[in-house]
Protein backbone atom coordinates (compact mmCIF):
# COMPACT_ATOMS: atom_id res chain seq x y z
CA UNK A 1 0.00 0.00 0.00
CA UNK A 2 1.38 3.61 -0.73
CA UNK A 3 1.20 6.02 1.28
CA UNK A 4 -1.56 8.70 0.44
CA UNK A 5 0.74 11.81 0.09
CA UNK A 6 2.94 9.74 -2.25
CA UNK A 7 -0.24 8.66 -4.14
CA UNK A 8 -0.99 12.28 -4.58
CA UNK A 9 2.50 13.70 -5.38
CA UNK A 10 2.61 11.07 -8.13
CA UNK A 11 -0.75 12.31 -9.85
CA UNK A 12 1.02 15.88 -9.41
CA UNK A 13 3.97 15.03 -11.64
CA UNK A 14 1.20 13.45 -14.37
CA UNK A 15 0.78 16.91 -15.10
CA UNK A 16 3.79 19.48 -14.83
CA UNK A 17 7.19 19.09 -13.03
CA UNK A 18 8.56 22.55 -12.36
CA UNK A 19 12.63 22.94 -12.11
CA UNK A 20 15.04 25.83 -11.77
CA UNK A 21 17.45 26.78 -14.09
CA UNK A 22 21.38 27.11 -13.32
CA UNK A 23 21.64 31.24 -14.06
CA UNK A 24 24.88 30.64 -14.75
CA UNK A 25 28.55 28.09 -15.38
CA UNK A 26 29.36 27.10 -11.92
CA UNK A 27 33.01 28.66 -12.60
CA UNK A 28 30.80 32.20 -12.33
CA UNK A 29 31.69 32.24 -8.65
CA UNK A 30 33.61 34.21 -5.99
CA UNK A 31 33.93 32.44 -2.80
CA UNK A 32 30.11 31.90 -2.25
CA UNK A 33 28.72 34.68 -4.43
CA UNK A 34 27.71 33.87 -8.06
CA UNK A 35 28.38 36.44 -10.48
CA UNK A 36 25.57 36.11 -13.09
CA UNK A 37 26.35 37.60 -16.52
CA UNK A 38 26.31 40.65 -17.23
CA UNK A 39 28.56 41.33 -14.43
CA UNK A 40 31.94 38.58 -14.88
CA UNK A 41 35.13 38.21 -13.34
CA UNK A 42 38.04 39.69 -14.84
CA UNK A 43 40.09 37.41 -16.34
CA UNK A 44 38.09 34.15 -15.49
CA UNK A 45 34.22 34.71 -17.59
CA UNK A 46 32.60 37.33 -19.83
CA UNK A 47 31.20 40.44 -18.92
CA UNK A 48 29.41 42.67 -20.85
CA UNK A 49 30.87 46.09 -20.30
CA UNK A 50 33.40 47.48 -17.59
CA UNK A 51 31.34 48.97 -15.00
CA UNK A 52 30.35 44.68 -14.69
CA UNK A 53 33.50 43.90 -14.10
CA UNK A 54 33.99 42.00 -10.64
CA UNK A 55 37.43 40.88 -9.35
CA UNK A 56 37.68 38.05 -7.24
CA UNK A 57 39.40 39.64 -3.83
CA UNK A 58 43.38 39.29 -3.03
CA UNK A 59 42.44 38.99 0.65
CA UNK A 60 41.40 42.87 0.85
CA UNK A 61 40.51 42.91 4.81
CA UNK A 62 37.05 44.61 3.34
CA UNK A 63 35.33 41.33 2.74
CA UNK A 64 38.03 38.27 3.21
CA UNK A 65 40.39 36.50 0.99
CA UNK A 66 38.92 35.39 -2.20
CA UNK A 67 35.43 37.29 -2.17
CA UNK A 68 34.13 39.32 -4.54
CA UNK A 69 35.00 42.96 -5.52
CA UNK A 70 33.46 46.14 -7.38
CA UNK A 71 36.01 48.99 -8.72
CA UNK A 72 33.68 52.31 -9.10
CA UNK A 73 36.08 55.55 -9.91
CA UNK A 74 39.32 54.69 -7.34
CA UNK A 75 37.28 52.40 -4.33
CA UNK A 76 37.02 49.28 -4.41
CA UNK A 77 33.99 47.51 -2.59
CA UNK A 78 33.34 43.67 -1.02
CA UNK A 79 30.09 42.67 -2.84
CA UNK A 80 27.64 41.00 -0.45
CA UNK A 81 25.07 40.01 -2.85
CA UNK A 82 24.14 40.30 -6.60
CA UNK A 83 20.47 40.38 -7.44
CA UNK A 84 20.31 39.50 -11.34
CA UNK A 85 16.53 40.09 -11.46
CA UNK A 86 16.12 42.35 -9.53
CA UNK A 87 19.15 44.85 -10.80
CA UNK A 88 20.52 45.14 -7.01
CA UNK A 89 24.27 44.94 -5.87
CA UNK A 90 24.93 45.07 -2.18
CA UNK A 91 27.96 46.25 -1.55
CA UNK A 92 30.03 47.09 1.82
CA UNK A 93 30.63 51.08 1.86
CA UNK A 94 31.15 53.52 3.59
CA UNK A 95 28.86 56.56 2.22
CA UNK A 96 29.01 58.67 4.71
CA UNK A 97 29.46 62.49 5.83
CA UNK A 98 29.93 64.01 8.63
CA UNK A 99 29.27 67.54 9.66
CA UNK A 100 32.71 68.53 11.07
CA UNK A 101 35.05 66.34 8.94
CA UNK A 102 33.38 66.13 5.53
CA UNK A 103 32.60 63.03 3.33
CA UNK A 104 33.96 59.50 2.60
CA UNK A 105 31.16 58.80 0.09
CA UNK A 106 32.09 58.22 -3.66
CA UNK A 107 30.17 59.23 -6.86
CA UNK A 108 28.32 57.64 -8.91
CA UNK A 109 28.65 59.42 -12.01
CA UNK A 110 29.25 57.90 -15.50
CA UNK A 111 28.74 54.59 -14.39
CA UNK A 112 25.37 51.92 -14.44
CA UNK A 113 24.76 52.56 -10.92
CA UNK A 114 22.71 54.68 -8.73
CA UNK A 115 21.89 53.93 -4.65
CA UNK A 116 19.01 52.24 -4.65
CA UNK A 117 16.09 53.94 -3.87
CA UNK A 118 13.96 51.06 -2.43
CA UNK A 119 16.43 49.42 -0.51
CA UNK A 120 18.16 51.77 1.25
CA UNK A 121 17.68 54.67 3.85
CA UNK A 122 19.01 58.03 4.51
CA UNK A 123 19.98 57.91 7.87
CA UNK A 124 21.29 60.94 9.91
CA UNK A 125 22.34 60.94 13.55
CA UNK A 126 22.79 64.39 15.75
CA UNK A 127 20.88 67.04 17.71
CA UNK A 128 18.94 69.57 16.62
CA UNK A 129 19.91 69.10 13.26
CA UNK A 130 18.25 69.14 9.73
CA UNK A 131 20.05 66.90 7.27
CA UNK A 132 19.41 67.95 4.05
CA UNK A 133 20.31 66.27 0.38
CA UNK A 134 21.38 68.29 -2.29
CA UNK A 135 20.78 68.18 -5.98
CA UNK A 136 23.22 70.05 -7.67
CA UNK A 137 20.69 70.86 -10.74
CA UNK A 138 17.47 71.13 -9.02
CA UNK A 139 18.59 72.02 -4.74
CA UNK A 140 17.11 69.98 -1.95
CA UNK A 141 15.83 66.31 -2.94
CA UNK A 142 15.36 65.27 0.48
CA UNK A 143 16.28 64.84 3.91
CA UNK A 144 15.09 64.46 7.83
CA UNK A 145 15.12 66.73 10.87
CA UNK A 146 16.98 65.00 14.41
CA UNK A 147 15.98 66.83 17.98
CA UNK A 148 17.55 65.79 21.30
CA UNK A 149 15.65 67.62 24.02
CA UNK A 150 17.31 65.88 27.12
CA UNK A 151 19.29 62.42 27.17
CA UNK A 152 16.35 60.71 28.49
CA UNK A 153 14.29 60.77 25.43
CA UNK A 154 16.73 58.91 23.26
CA UNK A 155 16.08 55.47 22.60
CA UNK A 156 18.27 52.78 21.66
CA UNK A 157 16.48 50.80 18.13
CA UNK A 158 14.21 53.80 17.51
CA UNK A 159 15.32 55.85 14.47
CA UNK A 160 12.18 58.17 14.24
CA UNK A 161 13.89 62.12 15.24
CA UNK A 162 14.97 62.12 18.24
CA UNK A 163 18.75 61.56 18.02
CA UNK A 164 18.75 59.75 14.68
CA UNK A 165 16.08 60.47 12.13
CA UNK A 166 15.71 58.55 8.51
CA UNK A 167 14.10 59.30 4.96
CA UNK A 168 13.63 57.79 2.01
CA UNK A 169 16.80 57.69 -0.56
CA UNK A 170 15.69 60.12 -3.38
CA UNK A 171 15.72 57.73 -7.21
CA UNK A 172 18.66 58.14 -9.08
CA UNK A 173 20.83 59.52 -6.41
CA UNK A 174 24.22 59.17 -7.55
CA UNK A 175 26.13 60.82 -4.52
CA UNK A 176 25.96 61.71 -0.88
CA UNK A 177 25.93 65.71 -0.86
CA UNK A 178 24.42 67.37 1.97
CA UNK A 179 23.89 70.37 4.08
CA UNK A 180 23.80 70.51 7.95
CA UNK A 181 22.05 73.23 9.60
CA UNK A 182 21.23 73.42 13.45
CA UNK A 183 18.36 74.17 14.37
CA UNK A 184 18.41 75.45 17.93
CA UNK A 185 19.11 78.94 19.32
CA UNK A 186 20.53 77.25 22.37
CA UNK A 187 24.23 77.21 23.24
CA UNK A 188 25.17 74.70 20.00
CA UNK A 189 28.55 74.19 21.55
CA UNK A 190 28.02 71.18 23.54
CA UNK A 191 25.85 69.34 19.99
CA UNK A 192 27.68 66.16 18.79
CA UNK A 193 28.57 66.71 15.52
CA UNK A 194 26.46 65.03 12.88
CA UNK A 195 26.27 62.77 10.86
CA UNK A 196 24.78 61.05 7.81
CA UNK A 197 25.14 58.27 5.74
CA UNK A 198 23.21 55.60 3.22
CA UNK A 199 22.54 52.18 4.32
CA UNK A 200 20.72 49.20 3.49
CA UNK A 201 17.20 49.94 4.58
CA UNK A 202 17.33 46.72 7.38
CA UNK A 203 21.10 46.92 8.42
CA UNK A 204 21.19 50.05 10.96
CA UNK A 205 20.00 49.95 14.56
CA UNK A 206 20.48 53.12 16.22
CA UNK A 207 22.45 53.03 19.19
CA UNK A 208 23.29 56.08 21.66
CA UNK A 209 26.91 54.95 21.45
CA UNK A 210 26.68 56.06 17.74
CA UNK A 211 26.20 59.47 18.78
CA UNK A 212 29.64 59.94 20.13
CA UNK A 213 31.49 58.53 17.50
CA UNK A 214 30.60 60.35 14.67
CA UNK A 215 33.24 62.31 14.69
CA UNK A 216 35.03 58.99 14.18
CA UNK A 217 37.61 59.24 11.34
CA UNK A 218 37.08 55.59 11.31
CA UNK A 219 35.31 54.72 8.14
CA UNK A 220 31.75 52.74 9.24
CA UNK A 221 31.35 49.98 6.46
CA UNK A 222 27.52 49.14 6.62
CA UNK A 223 25.54 47.19 3.50
CA UNK A 224 24.38 49.68 0.95
CA UNK A 225 22.24 48.53 -2.00
CA UNK A 226 23.20 49.65 -5.75
CA UNK A 227 20.35 49.60 -8.05
CA UNK A 228 22.01 48.79 -11.65
CA UNK A 229 20.85 48.60 -15.44
CA UNK A 230 21.78 48.10 -19.24
CA UNK A 231 23.25 51.34 -20.35
CA UNK A 232 21.95 52.03 -23.66
CA UNK A 233 18.82 54.11 -23.94
CA UNK A 234 14.95 52.66 -23.14
CA UNK A 235 14.26 49.53 -24.29
CA UNK A 236 12.55 50.87 -27.65
CA UNK A 237 15.70 52.83 -28.03
CA UNK A 238 17.93 49.92 -27.24
CA UNK A 239 15.93 47.02 -29.43
CA UNK A 240 17.14 49.14 -32.18
CA UNK A 241 20.97 48.47 -31.69
CA UNK A 242 23.27 45.30 -32.26
CA UNK A 243 24.04 45.90 -28.82
CA UNK A 244 20.32 45.41 -27.19
CA UNK A 245 21.25 42.67 -23.99
CA UNK A 246 18.06 41.12 -23.72
CA UNK A 247 18.14 37.60 -25.12
CA UNK A 248 15.22 34.74 -26.31
CA UNK A 249 12.72 33.90 -24.32
CA UNK A 250 12.57 37.99 -22.73
CA UNK A 251 11.26 40.95 -22.55
CA UNK A 252 12.90 44.24 -21.68
CA UNK A 253 11.62 47.23 -19.04
CA UNK A 254 12.60 50.65 -18.50
CA UNK A 255 14.75 50.92 -15.42
CA UNK A 256 13.25 53.17 -12.18
CA UNK A 257 16.38 54.50 -12.04
CA UNK A 258 16.41 56.56 -15.01
CA UNK A 259 19.28 55.02 -16.20
CA UNK A 260 18.97 52.12 -18.99
CA UNK A 261 17.30 49.16 -19.22
CA UNK A 262 16.91 45.79 -17.72
CA UNK A 263 15.54 42.04 -19.06
CA UNK A 264 13.63 39.42 -17.30
CA UNK A 265 12.50 36.38 -18.76
CA UNK A 266 8.87 35.82 -20.27
CA UNK A 267 6.44 34.05 -18.44
CA UNK A 268 7.01 30.75 -18.16
CA UNK A 269 10.74 30.82 -18.52
CA UNK A 270 13.52 30.72 -16.70
CA UNK A 271 17.23 31.29 -15.99
CA UNK A 272 19.79 34.12 -17.17
CA UNK A 273 17.84 36.86 -19.36
CA UNK A 274 20.92 38.16 -20.71
CA UNK A 275 22.37 35.30 -22.09
CA UNK A 276 21.83 33.19 -25.16
CA UNK A 277 21.37 28.70 -24.52
CA UNK A 278 21.11 26.80 -21.82
CA UNK A 279 21.80 29.35 -19.11
CA UNK A 280 19.96 31.59 -21.01
CA UNK A 281 15.57 31.76 -20.27
CA UNK A 282 14.27 28.61 -20.77
CA UNK A 283 10.62 26.48 -20.37
CA UNK A 284 10.22 26.20 -16.49
CA UNK A 285 7.97 23.01 -16.79
CA UNK A 286 8.15 19.60 -18.59
CA UNK A 287 4.75 17.85 -19.13
CA UNK A 288 4.79 14.59 -18.03
CA UNK A 289 1.69 12.81 -19.30
CA UNK A 290 -0.56 10.32 -16.88
CA UNK A 291 0.72 6.89 -17.64
C1 LIG B 1 28.66 33.07 2.11
O1 LIG B 1 29.29 32.56 3.28
C2 LIG B 1 29.18 33.43 4.40
C3 LIG B 1 30.01 32.86 5.53
O2 LIG B 1 29.97 31.47 5.53
C4 LIG B 1 27.71 33.57 4.78
O3 LIG B 1 27.57 34.45 5.89
C5 LIG B 1 26.95 34.16 3.59
O4 LIG B 1 25.58 34.25 3.89
C6 LIG B 1 27.16 33.30 2.35
N1 LIG B 1 26.58 33.99 1.22
C7 LIG B 1 25.85 33.38 0.29
C8 LIG B 1 25.34 34.24 -0.81
O5 LIG B 1 25.61 32.20 0.33
C1 LIG C 1 10.73 38.69 -13.58
O1 LIG C 1 9.94 37.60 -13.93
C2 LIG C 1 9.57 36.78 -12.83
C3 LIG C 1 8.88 35.56 -13.35
O2 LIG C 1 7.92 35.88 -14.33
C4 LIG C 1 8.71 37.62 -11.89
O3 LIG C 1 8.35 36.85 -10.77
C5 LIG C 1 9.50 38.82 -11.43
O4 LIG C 1 8.72 39.65 -10.63
C6 LIG C 1 10.02 39.61 -12.61
N1 LIG C 1 10.92 40.63 -12.11
C7 LIG C 1 10.82 41.90 -12.44
C8 LIG C 1 11.81 42.82 -11.81
O5 LIG C 1 9.98 42.31 -13.22
C1 LIG D 1 32.89 65.71 -0.56
O1 LIG D 1 32.12 66.88 -0.56
C2 LIG D 1 32.73 67.97 -1.21
C3 LIG D 1 31.86 69.19 -1.01
O2 LIG D 1 30.49 68.86 -1.11
C4 LIG D 1 32.92 67.63 -2.69
O3 LIG D 1 33.57 68.69 -3.35
C5 LIG D 1 33.76 66.37 -2.81
O4 LIG D 1 33.84 65.97 -4.16
C6 LIG D 1 33.15 65.26 -1.99
N1 LIG D 1 34.03 64.11 -2.00
C7 LIG D 1 33.64 62.93 -2.43
C8 LIG D 1 34.66 61.86 -2.36
O5 LIG D 1 32.51 62.72 -2.85
C1 LIG E 1 18.19 66.09 -9.61
O1 LIG E 1 17.62 67.08 -10.43
C2 LIG E 1 17.47 66.69 -11.78
C3 LIG E 1 16.96 67.87 -12.56
O2 LIG E 1 15.86 68.46 -11.93
C4 LIG E 1 16.50 65.50 -11.83
O3 LIG E 1 16.37 65.06 -13.17
C5 LIG E 1 17.06 64.37 -11.00
O4 LIG E 1 16.16 63.30 -10.95
C6 LIG E 1 17.33 64.85 -9.57
N1 LIG E 1 18.01 63.80 -8.85
C7 LIG E 1 17.65 63.44 -7.63
C8 LIG E 1 18.46 62.37 -7.03
O5 LIG E 1 16.72 63.95 -7.04
C1 LIG F 1 26.24 77.19 16.27
O1 LIG F 1 25.19 77.92 15.67
C2 LIG F 1 25.63 79.10 14.99
C3 LIG F 1 24.40 79.82 14.52
O2 LIG F 1 23.48 78.97 13.90
C4 LIG F 1 26.55 78.72 13.84
O3 LIG F 1 27.04 79.87 13.19
C5 LIG F 1 27.71 77.91 14.37
O4 LIG F 1 28.50 77.43 13.28
C6 LIG F 1 27.21 76.72 15.17
N1 LIG F 1 28.31 76.02 15.78
C7 LIG F 1 28.52 74.75 15.58
C8 LIG F 1 29.66 74.15 16.33
O5 LIG F 1 27.83 74.06 14.82
C1 LIG G 1 22.27 51.81 24.17
O1 LIG G 1 23.06 50.64 24.12
C2 LIG G 1 24.43 50.87 24.44
C3 LIG G 1 25.21 49.59 24.19
O2 LIG G 1 24.51 48.49 24.62
C4 LIG G 1 24.53 51.36 25.89
O3 LIG G 1 25.89 51.61 26.23
C5 LIG G 1 23.73 52.64 26.03
O4 LIG G 1 23.72 53.10 27.36
C6 LIG G 1 22.29 52.44 25.56
N1 LIG G 1 21.62 53.73 25.53
C7 LIG G 1 20.37 53.92 25.93
C8 LIG G 1 19.81 55.31 25.78
O5 LIG G 1 19.68 53.02 26.39
C1 LIG H 1 11.74 45.21 -30.51
O1 LIG H 1 10.45 45.64 -30.14
C2 LIG H 1 9.42 45.13 -30.97
C3 LIG H 1 8.12 45.81 -30.59
O2 LIG H 1 7.97 45.89 -29.19
C4 LIG H 1 9.37 43.62 -30.84
O3 LIG H 1 8.37 43.10 -31.65
C5 LIG H 1 10.73 43.06 -31.24
O4 LIG H 1 10.75 41.66 -31.01
C6 LIG H 1 11.84 43.70 -30.45
N1 LIG H 1 13.11 43.30 -30.96
C7 LIG H 1 13.95 42.60 -30.25
C8 LIG H 1 15.28 42.33 -30.87
O5 LIG H 1 13.67 42.18 -29.13
C1 LIG I 1 10.50 53.36 -21.71
O1 LIG I 1 10.73 54.76 -21.68
C2 LIG I 1 10.39 55.40 -22.92
C3 LIG I 1 10.84 56.86 -22.88
O2 LIG I 1 11.43 57.19 -21.67
C4 LIG I 1 8.89 55.28 -23.13
O3 LIG I 1 8.53 55.91 -24.35
C5 LIG I 1 8.54 53.78 -23.21
O4 LIG I 1 7.15 53.62 -23.33
C6 LIG I 1 9.04 53.02 -21.99
N1 LIG I 1 8.92 51.61 -22.28
C7 LIG I 1 8.50 50.72 -21.40
C8 LIG I 1 8.52 49.30 -21.82
O5 LIG I 1 8.09 51.04 -20.30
Amino acid sequence: MLPVFLLQSLLLTCFFLSFAHPMEPSTSRCSNISIPYPFGIAGKSHFLSQDFQISCGSGSSISGPGSPVLSIGDSVFGILDISLLEGFVTIWASINSQQCKGNSSISLDGTVFTFSDTRNKFTALGCNVVAMLLNSSSGYSGGCASFCSTKNNIVNGSCSGVACCQAPVPKGLRKLELEFSIISNKDNSTLPCSEAFIVEQNSYLFSSTDLSNTNSMKPQYRPVVLEWSIDGGSCEEANQTTSYACRENTYCYNSSNGIGYRCNCSKGFEGNPYLQGPYGCQGNQVFYPCL
